[in-house]
């Protein structure tokens, strides 16, 4: 497989396994109904079934509270755990730049002011980008608090 084809691939992977943490939190769940595990950390499978994922430490992850700061003001979005700060937005109508939503194409590419974003090991931006403080926001997760300046 090309090596670009195999990061396409993982990155898809993580998407969709975000998109299934993001549907639990949306329902209200703190753990996966089958919270069977072996010992890894992840589901068990269910017999004859699909297995959605959570994050296993999302149900103990408190909500983060974003800032988002711009020309216009500053506008503040709580982020409930198993969501992206992109997701959270656009639960209360926020309209940020995306496209890909999958740390793929760097639409979203905002910078950190304060605090910690938890961003997958994969993803478009540069060792540079990401010592000079830049997140995706269609794949950061906020710990705590956080300030995150829109250009
Ligand atoms: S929307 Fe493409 S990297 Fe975030």
């Amino acid at each position: 497989m090309h090596p670009l084809a195999r990061s396409l691939s993982r990155v898809l992977a993580t998407s969709r396994r975000d998109l299934l943490a993001a549907t639990a939190a949306l329902r209200g769940q703190a753990a996966p109904p089958f919270s069977v595990r072996d010992g890894s950390g992840w589901p068990a499978p269910r017999e004859g079934g699909r297995v959605p994922w959570t994050p296993p430490e999302a149900a103990a992850m408190a909500p983060g509270r974003v800032v988002l700061r711009s020309p216009q003001g500053e506008h503040v979005l709580l982020v409930p755990p198993g969501l992206t700060i992109l997701q959270a937005a656009r639960r209360e109508g926020l309209d940020l730049p995306s496209s890909c939503t999958v740390g793929g194409c760097g639409a979203c590419r905002q910078r950190l002011v304060s605090g910690q974003v938890d961003l997958p090991a994969r993803t478009c931006l540069t060792e540079q980008e990401r010592a000079q403080g830049y997140v995706l926001l269609c794949v950061g997760r906020p710990r705590g608090e956080v300030v995150v300046e829109l250009s």
